[in-house]
């Protein structure tokens, strides 16, 4: 049985209500921060409740999760007795705990500090200190949820976010069903938040799943990609289904290829132990890069829910078809030294931590085909790397030429094809690139783009993809978390390329500040493509 009530943990505040409160003090002592800090897109606050930690000293916790749970608190959108639980192998008392959310959030929060805002989220901090393997820290968890219970009126609403490497994931989940933590009491919910990688191959995601819902009913568990909580990703769906111009030539009948690209000039960091041995197709084009190719290739959901959404995405993942000869539509790279901003890099086989055979791809690239009406014939190329020229995150849906043209060979010789490019990251927005005559005597006609930039269109700044997803759990709304048959569809897709490539030897080697091996551009060269240089 469901133990989901989200319905009655929302409390929707609309702006003029928020308004019309006024107030920046109430009876209890809680401070407002609506009055100065309003959200029109997001004027949704969670209700009473609470959020446990697990790996609250790794990197993630400290740059994104921990920043991610001020902001909300400054947006105004946590409830005033919101309580963050840290669990973690330190011996740290509560008020440690609290100094390092401090600094964490002083360092990486994406809105002003605010010392009232911050000492009403601090009151509510605990610290648990142990392993996963110790009941006596499980016990004193459970302990420290029933006093928050009390003294913060978190109403037994707690969400457990396991921020730990896979392999900790079912001890975690069978611990938390064997403290009694899993199982709400009537009218109050518990959830699971699961960080990727789910999973290294469809056979082990699957053990997972088995693992995690053998605790958690289905509507419990929220998977996170984190891509899915990106403004401009979510605008995919806005931009196709919210207007009537697209849509009509979002098809085999128009357009040529699609180009998805997620580049990275970051190297791999501190992350070797994580990194080596899962590359950068297990790492992000199992989840994000497929993601984003589903809300660019499916159907029109029937309702904006997570229901109506997981299906039309997984009817995409499920008509994937890669092409027959891997060796020939796939490569898999791995960054030398060279040159980024300006400074000498090494290569990732003389990065800390890494082992000098290791065959790990740092890029990646892959062809493939959607086996349905729409797309058939339609080539979906999808490429990742570190270290290569610049960070930018797109979409580029590349139109055919058109069918006839009425003038010179001459005059169209610079013409470009037609292109709408959504910009995911860092430079928001969306270009449409045409043809346009160049001003003077003769026809001449050269490629244009036309733009829609976040930061001129709108005066909000969006928020971190993290601020919207941990809300979102918070609200039990799970419209932008994949589903288990959504991971599972996407390690088939990625599985034989991963078992092909474990049968060949060394990846491509590129310079580290490039646009990555030349056997990538050869790829497309071949089907008569280039790459996109964003
Ligand atoms: C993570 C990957 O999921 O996404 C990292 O594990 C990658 O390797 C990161 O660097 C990129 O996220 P963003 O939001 O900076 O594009």
């Amino acid at each position: 049985m469901s133990t989901e009530r989200p319905e009655e943990t929302v409390r929707e505040v609309t702006q003029a209500e928020a308004e019309k409160a006024g107030e920046t003090q109430r009876p209890n002592g809680w401070v407002n921060p609506l009055r100065d800090q309003r959200d029109r897109r997001l004027p949704r606050i969670a209700g009473p409740s609470g959020l446990v930690i697990f790996g609250v000293t790794g990197d993630l916790s400290r740059k994104k999760l921990m920043p991610a749970v001020y902001d909300l608190a400054n947006r105004g959108l946590l409830p005033p007795g919101f309580s963050l639980v840290g669990f973690a192998r330190r011996d740290w008392a509560d008020q440690d705990f609290a100094e390092v959310v401090h600094e964490a959030v002083r360092e990486h929060s994406r809105t002003p500090f605010r010392e009232e805002v911050w000492q009403q989220l601090a009151e509510g901090m605990r610290f648990i200190p142990g392993t996963f393997d110790d009941d006596e820290a499980f016990e004193q968890l459970r302990s420290s949820v029933e006093e928050l219970n009390v003294t913060r009126g978190t109403g037994g609403n707690y969400a457990f976010y396991l921020s730990v490497p896979p392999k900790f994931f079912p001890q975690v989940v069978q611990q938390l069903k064997k403290h009694g933590l899993a199982k709400a009491a009537e009218g109050s919910w518990r959830r699971a938040v699961i960080e990727k990688p789910f999973g290294h191959d469809l056979e082990s995601a699957r053990e997972l799943n088995a693992i995690v819902h053998d605790v958690f009913e289905p509507d419990q568990v929220f998977r996170i990609d984190h891509y899915l909580g990106k403004e401009t990703v979510q605008n995919i769906l806005a931009l196709r289904f919210a207007n009537q111009m697209y849509e009509p030539i979002w098809n085999r009948s128009y357009v040529d290829h699609v180009q998805i690209t997620m580049a990275e000039d970051i190297g791999i960091g501190g992350r070797a132990g994580y990194y080596d041995g899962i590359g950068a197709a297990r790492d992000v084009i199992q989840n994000h890069l497929l993601q984003l190719l589903a809300f660019t290739a499916m159907e029109e959901p029937i309702a904006f829910d997570a229901e109506a959404l997981a299906t039309e995405k997984l009817k995409v993942l499920k008509s994937a078809k890669l092409p027959e000869d891997l060796g020939v539509h796939t490569v898999r790279g791995q960054y030398a030294a060279g040159w980024q901003g300006g400074e000498k890099v090494v290569g990732y086989l003389e990065e800390e931590g890494i082992d000098p055979g290791s065959t790990t791809d740092t890029y990646a690239a892959i062809k493939m085909e959607l086996d349905n009406r729409r797309w058939a014939g339609v080539p979906f190329y999808l490429r990742t790397g570190k270290r290569l020229a610049r960070r930018v995150t797109e979409i580029a849906v590349v139109f055919q030429r058109a069918p006839h043209s009425p003038f010179d060979s001459t005059a169209t010789e610079e013409l470009g094809e037609n292109a709408i490019v959504i910009r995911v990251q860092p430079d928001e927005g969306m270009t449409v690139r045409f043809g346009s005559k160049v001003p003077g005597t003769s026809m001449e006609i050269r490629d244009v783009t036309m733009d829609f930039a976040y930061g001129e269109s709108f005066t909000e700044s969006s928020p971190e993809a993290y601020e919207r997803l941990i809300l979102d759990v918070l609200l039990g709304d799970a419209n932008l978390f994949p589903r288990p048959e959504e991971v599972e569809a996407s390690w088939k897709i990625l599985d034989p390329i991963e078992e092909f490539w474990a049968t060949q030897g060394k990846p491509a080697q590129y310079a580290a500040g490039t646009w990555g091996p030349e056997e990538a551009d050869e790829m497309l060269a071949r089907d008569g493509r280039s790459w996109r240089r964003p």
